[in-house]
């Protein structure tokens, strides 16, 4: 499977966006709201992955309850799925739980889901299947 993104929850969105372009070399993919999350949400090129910096809208949501005190912490790794319902089928019969039980729609138009950290080791893990617009590798 492919790292389609890596989710860095932030406390300060032009801060760290300054210092993963200017500092680390990164260059902006995208940046959209996505209200079902509570996030705004960029998008850095990381090769044919990326690195998505999520800034939550409100400081009372589970996401930023989550960051808590830090300037940015690891939220979610995501893997990209040609077919996102066959692979949380396959996974549940595998026992994992799952957060989303149905894909939703994430950054883009993508579908994407959620499995359950209790099921994942402690991470939470994000299938993502790319909408027909973008290369589906
Ligand atoms: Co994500």
């Amino acid at each position: 499977m492919t790292i389609d993104h890596v989710a860095i929850v932030v406390k300060d969105l032009d801060a760290t966006l300054r210092f993963y372009t200017e500092t680390l070399g990164f260059s902006e993919l995208y940046r959209e709201v996505i209200y079902d999350q509570g996030v705004e949400a960029v998008g850095l090129k990381a090769g044919d992955s990326s690195v998505e910096l999520l800034l939550p809208l409100t400081e009372s949501s589970p996401v930023a309850r989550y960051r808590g005190d830090a300037a940015t912490k690891l939220h979610h790794t995501a893997y990209r799925v040609a077919d996102i319902d066959a692979a949380l089928r396959a996974l549940k019969e595998k026992g994992v739980a799952l957060i989303d039980e149905r894909p939703r729609r994430g950054a883009h138009g993508n579908l994407i889901a959620f499995l359950h950290p209790k099921s994942t080791g402690g991470v939470l893990i994000e299938l993502c299947q790319p909408s027909r617009s973008r290369s589906p590798e």
